[in-house]
């Protein structure tokens, strides 16, 4: 066996558990040539024994030229440093490695959603304690803040995947309404329509793969099945029931 050679898996014997095997394998089978499967050590690789980096600490399966494989690692580069996982490049064209370019701007798209349905929740929430409904009005306020949360849950998660988005604005909405009914229906419509987002970016998550932004999309997919049951509910009390008894219903259930 080449002493050079030798010298340099001795050396990483204590750390490195295939040039162990490969030494083992040299003692207990003498047919074994290493200096025919491995290629020779540069001088760079004799200057510097300890930058030698062996690969393939699996050993096993058929000995094969590149089973035995001693590659030199650069000479620069310290020993703790060839340790490290490489970072997959961002792929050409997008923001972050984690999101496609089509996935943050649904996202962007979407704080914008929660935001609008933040400012609805919030103007009917006037509406309601303006005519003197503290049951409604203390449920639309629970709402208000429930969307606020839902807009923040989304933008962390662009910020945590290194996106910084440019966000929609937010168009006014109306603060006046016919009666209660007005309101609860124009709280259902909002919620469907969120809801019809928040599959969107299911699917589209689904078909890219993107197991990050697929957990987001299910959480707020499972929220908005009870968002919407919860306005079923109002709208089904509404039916067989008087404005004032719902709104001590509500009362009861959201006042503090
Ligand atoms: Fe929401």
């Amino acid at each position: 066996m080449n002493d050079r050679l030798m010298k340099a898996i001795n050396s990483k014997m204590s750390t490195n558990p295939l040039a162990n095997a490969l030494r083992k394998k040299a003692e207990v089978i003498p047919d074994l040539d290493i200096e025919e499967t491995v290629p020779q050590p540069t001088a760079a690789a004799e200057q510097a024994d300890a930058k030698v980096e062996v690969i393939n600490p699996e050993g096993k399966g058929e000995t094969k030229p590149e089973d035995n494989a001693v590659k030199q690692a650069p000479a620069a580069s310290a020993p703790e440093e060839q340790m490290k996982p490489e970072t997959p490049e961002t792929p050409e064209g997008q923001q972050t490695k984690f999101l496609s370019d089509d996935i943050v701007e649904m996202l962007a798209q979407q704080v914008g959603n929660e935001m609008t349905a933040f400012y609805e929740y919030t103007a009917i929430n006037a509406w309601c304690d303006g005519v003197g409904l503290p049951g409604f009005t203390a449920w639309t306020a629970k709402q208000a803040c429930d969307e606020m949360a839902h807009m923040k849950k989304v933008l962390r998660y662009l910020t945590i995947a290194g996106v910084s988005p440019k966000l929609p604005s937010i168009s006014g909405t109306v603060t006046s309404y016919a009666d209660v009914k007005a309101t609860v229906d124009a709280i259902y419509s909002r919620e469907k329509e969120v809801t019809a987002n928040w599959r969107a970016i299911a699917k589209k998550a689904l078909q890219d793969a993107d197991a990050g932004t697929c957990a987001l999309a299910q959480w707020f997919v499972t929220e908005q099945m009870e968002e919407e049951d919860t306005v079923e509910a109002v709208k089904f009390r509404l039916s067989i029931g008087s404005v004032l008894e719902v709104d001590l219903q509500l009362m009861e259930q959201y006042g503090d």
